[in-house]
C-alpha cells in the first residue's frame, strides 16, 4: 500500500531530509586517501546523533553499521571496516538513512578519493544525471515506470549497465515502503504517481555489465565483471503541481520553477 503524507507529515520528512543533507555535505568534505570506511561511519554516526536523529541502517535486518560504504566494484551495502583504507583513484558511495522524530530520510552520493580517472568521473556524473532524469518524471499523474524508463534510457545511452537487483522505494515512517521504484522499466507502466507520495530515486549504475553478486559477508553487492559502479539517491516528495520537492536537498529549485 502506498501511503500519502499530509502536510504535517511532509514537514517532518523535510526536517529529516534537511538534517541528512547537512550530514552528507559535511561527510563529503572529510573523504581523503588513508582514512578508513569505519572512520567515515564514526563521523556520520556522531553527526546524526548530534542532530537528534537515529541512524536507521544500524540494525536494519541485522545490518551492523550506520552507513553503507561501497568502493569501486562494490555497488551497495559495503560494510564499514577499520581495515579498509581509502585509496587514491577509488570512488566510494556513502549511503545513509536516518530517522528524525520517527520520519525517515535516505540519500547517497558517490565521491572520488583524491584524483580519479576521467572514466570514473564520467560514470559518477552520468549516475547523478540519471537521478535527475528520473526525479523530474515524478509528477502528479505520471507512473512509476516513467521514472524507471528515464533512468534506464540515460544510463544505457552511455553504454552503462543498470543494476536490476536493487531498486528505489517509497519511504516514510519506514525506510522501505511501497512502491518499488526500479531503475529500469517501461514508460506508462506501474503505479500512478500522486501528490503526497514520498519515495527514493536511486540509480545504481555500473560502468560495465549490470549483473551483480553478494559477497559472503551477506551484504556487499559487487559487479560480476568487477567494473566500478556509482550510486546517487535522494528522498523526494510529489507535489500537487509541477516538479517534485527534493527533501534531502534544502533550497533546491528546478530551473524552470525559478522566479
Ligand atoms: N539506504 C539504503 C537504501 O537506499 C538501505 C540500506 S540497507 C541497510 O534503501 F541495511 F544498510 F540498511
Ligand atoms: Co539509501
Ligand atoms: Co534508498
Amino acid at each position: 500500500m502506498i501511503s500519502i503524507k499530509n502536510p504535517i507529515q511532509l514537514a517532518k520528512m523535510r526536517s529529516a531530509g534537511h538534517l541528512l543533507h547537512d550530514v552528507l555535505a559535511a561527510t563529503k568534505e572529510i573523504i581523503r586517501p588513508g582514512m578508513t570506511t569505519m572512520d567515515i561511519n564514526a563521523f556520520v554516526d556522531e553527526q546524526i546523533r548530534k542532530g537528534g536523529a537515529i541512524p536507521t541502517e544500524l540494525g536494519y535486518c541485522g545490518y551492523p553499521a550506520s552507513i553503507c560504504a561501497s568502493i569501486d566494484d562494490e555497488v551497495v551495502h559495503g560494510i564499514p571496516s577499520p581495515h579498509v583504507e581509502l585509496k587514491e583513484g577509488s570512488i566510494i558511495s556513502i549511503d545513509v538513512t536516518l530517522a528524525l522524530d520517527g520520519w525517515q530520510a535516505d540519500s547517497c552520493f558517490t565521491s572520488p578519493v583524491g584524483r580519479i580517472s576521467a572514466e570514473k568521473q564520467r560514470l559518477m556524473e552520468v549516475t547523478e544525471e540519471c537521478f535527475w532524469k528520473g526525479a523530474r518524471m515524478a509528477v502528479n499523474g505520471n507512473r512509476i515506470g516513467d521514472v524507471s524508463a528515464a533512468v534506464q534510457t540515460h544510463a544505457e545511452a552511455h553504454g552503462y549497465g543498470v543494476v536490476r537487483d536493487l531498486t528505489g522505494h517509497g519511504i516514510g515512517k519506514e525506510m522501505h515502503e511501497d512502491p518499488s521504484v526500479p531503475n529500469f522499466g517501461m514508460a506508462g507502466h506501474g503505479s500512478r504517481i500522486r501528490p503526497g507520495m514520498t519515495f527514493c530515486v536511486e540509480p545504481m549504475i555500473a560502468m560495465g555489465r549490470w549483473q551483480v553478486h553478494q559477497l559472503s559477508d551477506g551484504w556487499t553487492i559487487v559487479t560480476n565483471d568487477h567494473s566500478p559502479a556509482a550510486h546517487y539517491e535522494h528522498t523526494i516528495a510529489v507535489t500537487p503541481k509541477g516538479l517534485p520537492e527534493i527533501l534531502t536537498l534544502p533550497g533546491f529549485k528546478w530551473k524552470e520553477e525559478e522566479a
